[in-house]
């Protein structure tokens, strides 16, 4: 006799949700925003189907029509012109910048809307990295000026959340005591704390046009073999004063999302990258696999390994699918 039959609790689709561990909710996720210049732009992303390059007059109504969806929350990624970019990125704090403006509108125009930034050097850099590069190194404590410059000027602008991705040591607490110098306590981080260097980050440096021009991102970024380490970086952030802790790629690395919700009491965000976006929408397109349950399923399976949030380009199309149920 079979006194345990777990598919008991698997009969019905009632039962099933009653013994449902995990829910995605479209309050947890965070859409990823691409801004050009110019009026009346929306060009798709070629390796991203559905993602779009927005000038700000329409990124506005895209936003709006988000925030119709229940979506209130958006990382905004600036792509330049490379005449914009220079070596020291400072367009990159520059007032009355594309990027620095399309914050204060958006934030003026909607100001239930929660606004997270990009903080790293690549979108204005000329070099294409995240920190100053010379002689074929990346100078750390020289690049947390800069960050530290960028920082300031997005929380004037009315960022909420800022987004260090940069990976240089120290940038937390840097950035945490120039915002609390100049009044800005409230203002948040969080950090892109265990950042890999990725090959599913292609489609993203497609969109803005920010791959390296030399060399590679290996000796900020980690290495994709490494799980221990993460506990150091989180450990530092922790410490430098993070509001919530990041995961980068999702897909690939769901066992450091477990490893840092089993070792950390802050939210544990993880960022579900181009490339996994773009997988899973090439293969819908040829019929390989069925791209809306692949969506859910992937999403679920970042909440579930601990992400309590998830930075993802399926955002609208998942708030779209639950309000129309
Ligand atoms: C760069 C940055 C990257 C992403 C977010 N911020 C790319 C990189 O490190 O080269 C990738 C996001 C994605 O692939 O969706 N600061």
């Amino acid at each position: 006799m079979l006194i345990r039959r777990p598919r008991r609790n698997r009969k019905t689709a009632v039962i099933r949700g009653l013994a449902e561990e995990t829910t995605v909710l479209t309050k947890d996720l965070i859409f990823p925003l691409f801004l050009i210049e110019g009026e009346n732009m929306k060009e798709e992303v070629a390796s991203m189907p559905g993602i779009y390059r927005y000038s700000l007059d329409l990124l506005l109504g895209e936003i709006e029509a988000c925030l119709k969806l229940g979506l209130n929350t958006f990382a905004v990624f600036p792509s330049l012109p490379e005449s914009k970019k220079d070596h020291m990125a400072t367009e990159s704090y520059k007032e009355n910048s594309l990027y620095l403006n399309a914050l204060h509108k958006i934030k003026s125009s909607f100001p239930e809307v929660c606004i997270m930034t990009d903080v790293a050097m690549d979108p204005y850099s000329s070099d294409g990295h995240d920190g100053i590069y010379e002689n074929e190194e990346i100078l750390n404590d020289e690049t947390l000026e800069v960050l530290g410059k960028m920082a300031l000027a997005q929380a004037q602008a009315g960022a909420d959340i800022l987004g260090p991705s940069d990976m240089m040591d120290g940038r937390v607490q840097f950035m945490r005591e120039i915002l609390d110098k100049n009044n800005f306590k409230d203002v948040g981080i969080m950090s892109y704390t265990a950042k890999y260097a990725s090959a599913f980050y292609g489609p993203f440096r497609d969109a803005l046009d920010s791959a390296p021009k030399a060399g590679d991102k290996k000796t900020y970024q980690m290495n994709p073999a490494n799980k221990r380490e993460a506990l150091i970086e989180a450990e530092l952030d922790y410490i430098e004063g993070a509001d919530f802790l990041m995961v980068k790629p999702a897909l690939a690395y769901l066992d450091v999302i477990s490893l840092l919700e089993n070792n950390f009491d802050l939210p544990i965000a993880a960022y579900n990258v181009s490339g996994e976006y773009a997988m899973v929408k090439a293969a819908g397109q040829k019929g390989w696999l069925d791209a809306e349950q692949t969506m859910l399923e992937v999403l679920l399976s970042i909440r579930r390994a601990g992400a309590k949030i998830i930075l993802t380009y399926f955002a609208k199309e998942f708030a779209q699918l639950q309000q129309s149920k």
